[in-house]
């Protein structure tokens, strides 16, 4: 992918530049092309906004639909977001992982392409606009388990260096018509190389679904996305969000909610009400205990995505053999909580140029802190949270840091 990094950097794309990633082929746009394509960018083909900028329904030339995501300002993070990504993309091609279409580097712009998802994220089916549709039934929930941790499997075990996700969250799965999921976003993802089992970097990715070891030290490893691949599928069986608001304005996350139930083996308790009781007893019990190995806060108890894989595909019998099923709960520093923009109220409008991933800051190494009581992240990013809740929070965020939880 050397040229492709190159052509970054370069305006003079070549337009005739073809390679393989995803499904097939990638190939270089114009920005002409995907103007066309997006009816200019319009608000009505808008799909959602994340933190690298806005993501455009389109169709090309030729009748694809697709999915364009557009940088929305040009700083040294997001090219490095936009490199990272395509340079990922690039190396993987897998049926769980959403490859690259094409992109677009030109002076001003940066623009990725890929397949348009027409069931869009899982966020959308349990917190967004599908939400009160009820479309993810217990069968689909599985299955969008089940394959987003073959996804994960094979980049964390099958593709050489292998990859570190670092942002698995619900808005980065995304569903096909058939409700096949697709880990999508491999912007702050990291390459491993062999013979290395940890790295130490600054903490990027989404409250809510961070490791604690990761979120206090920045040490980063395959198990980190093991935690949050546990918090997906929380949020999966449960219907609730990685942390939420309770009515007297303090927050809660899917661990501490779920503790009490899983270790009285009320697991019935534990499962979305949406669902109506329509469930398969035996497959909870098993995706709950996968759950509560993943979110353990020692991380080196937590099991591999291939174990993971193994135990949502076989159970135990095969899988492995039962642990305790307990969860400790992990509890965010209040300064951290409040930083959660996901239930922040309205202010003034948003000032385009900062985008929440330029809000992390660097870890710093400290012994003394509580679990999360010095770690600064990205906040849980809502799209579905009107744009000035986001100044709000972001001002909160510039605060200075309270001390030690
Ligand atoms: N290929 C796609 N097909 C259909 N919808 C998509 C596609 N890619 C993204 N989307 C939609 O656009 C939304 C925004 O995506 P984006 O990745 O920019 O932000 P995010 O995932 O919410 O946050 P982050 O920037 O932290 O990843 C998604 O939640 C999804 O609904
Ligand atoms: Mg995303």
């Amino acid at each position: 992918m050397g040229s492709v990094m190159s052509c970054c950097a370069d305006e003079k794309v070549n337009e005739g530049f073809y390679g393989n990633g995803g499904d097939g082929t990638w190939r270089i746009f114009t920005y002409k092309e995907l103007q066309a394509a997006t009816n200019g960018f319009s608000e009505e083909n808008k799909l959602g906004e994340g933190g690298f900028g806005s993501v455009y329904w389109g169709k090309t030339n030729d009748g694809l639909q697709i999915a364009v995501k557009k940088l929305k300002a040009m700083n040294s993070k997001a090219e490095m977001e936009f490199a990272v990504e395509v340079e990922v993309l690039g190396r993987v091609r897998h049926k769980n992982l959403l490859g690259l279409r094409g992109y677009c580097a030109g002076t001003e712009q940066r623009l990725i392409v890929y397949d348009y998802m027409p069931n869009l994220s899982l966020l959308s089916h349990l917190h967004g606009q599908f939400a009160s549709e009820r479309r993810l039934d217990w069968k689909k929930r599985m299955q969008i388990a089940l394959g987003s941790a073959e996804g994960l499997m094979y980049l964390h075990h099958e593709v050489t260096p292998h990859i570190i996700h670092r942002d698995i969250k619900a808005s980065n799965v995304l569903l096909d018509s058939d409700f096949e999921p697709l880990v999508a976003d491999f912007g702050f993802a990291k390459l491993i190389p062999d013979g290395v089992s940890h790295m130490t970097t600054r903490v990027k990715g989404t409250l809510g679904y961070l490791a604690p070891e990761y979120a206090m030290w920045g040490k980063v490893s395959d198990s980190c996305d093991v935690y949050s691949f546990g918090i997906l599928l929380l949020e999966l069986v449960t219907g609730r969000k990685p942390i939420e608001k309770l009515p007297g304005g303090t927050k809660r996350t899917v661990t501490e909610w779920a503790e009490p139930y899983i270790l009285n083996e009320r697991f019935r308790d534990l499962v979305d009400p949406r669902l109506k009781g329509n469930f398969d007893e035996t497959q909870l019990r098993e995706v709950i205990h996968v759950a509560a190995m993943c979110v353990q806060s020692e991380s080196e108890k937590r099991p591999t995505m291939k174990e993971v894989v193994n135990l949502l595909k076989f159970g135990r019998e095969r899988g492995g053999t039962m642990r305790r099923m307990r969860i400790q709960s992990i509890k965010y520093g209040e300064d951290l909580m409040a930083i959660d923009q996901s239930s922040e109220e309205e202010e003034e409008e948003e000032e385009e140029e900062i985008t929440s991933k330029d809000e992390i800051l660097e870890v710093e190494q400290s012994n003394d802190c509580g679990v999360f009581g010095e770690m600064e992240a990205q906040r849980m990013e809502d799209p579905y949270v009107h744009k000035r809740d986001k100044k709000r929070a972001r001002n909160d965020s510039n605060r200075p840091r309270a001390g030690a939880h």
